[in-house]
């Protein structure tokens, strides 16, 4: 059953606002397919990001990367508590199996929001999305 953005929490509508955002920014002339995303630290701060495409496909980013990569590069450790992603698309789309192992990186109990323009979004737990993942704590001896 999907949620309304309208109703949800204050800080679900500010993450959704921050990866409307940056959706607009998109880089995608080859799909034509703009992606929002946002992401909300345990510290408290939010860093959201675009899909950015290239004509070398395969080196397309998608936007949940780009958050990620922008809040590790400005606060260096930290962990994901929730993360948004936006696009067009109803149903609304959830991340891909790439952005899915990035997350679990910097947080195994992180909820994923997949939301569309029109203000639907489903809620999941990342354990859901990507069950017995692969993390940091396989490399510990
Ligand atoms: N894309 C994302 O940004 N996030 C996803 O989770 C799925 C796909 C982008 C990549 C590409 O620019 C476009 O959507 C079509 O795959």
């Amino acid at each position: 059953m999907a949620n309304q953005i309208g109703t949800a929490s204050i800080h679900i509508k500010d993450l959704f606002k921050a990866a409307l955002l940056a959706r607009e920014k998109s880089h995608s002339p080859y799909s034509g397919i703009k992606v929002g995303s946002a992401i909300l630290t345990k510290s408290g701060q939010t860093f959201s990001g675009c899909n950015v495409e290239n004509s070398s496909f395969g080196a397309t980013v998608c936007a949940e990367r780009v958050a990620i990569q922008k809040a590790v590069s400005e606060l260096g450790a930290m962990e994901i508590v929730e993360i948004m992603v936006v696009t067009d698309a109803n149903p609304p789309w959830s991340p891909c199996g790439l952005c899915r192992q990035v997350m679990v990186e910097f947080g195994t109990e992180i909820k994923v929001y997949c939301a569309n323009v029109q203000g639907f979004f489903e809620e999941y737990p990342l354990t859901e999305l990507l069950p017995h993942a692969f993390t940091p704590s396989n490399l510990k001896k």
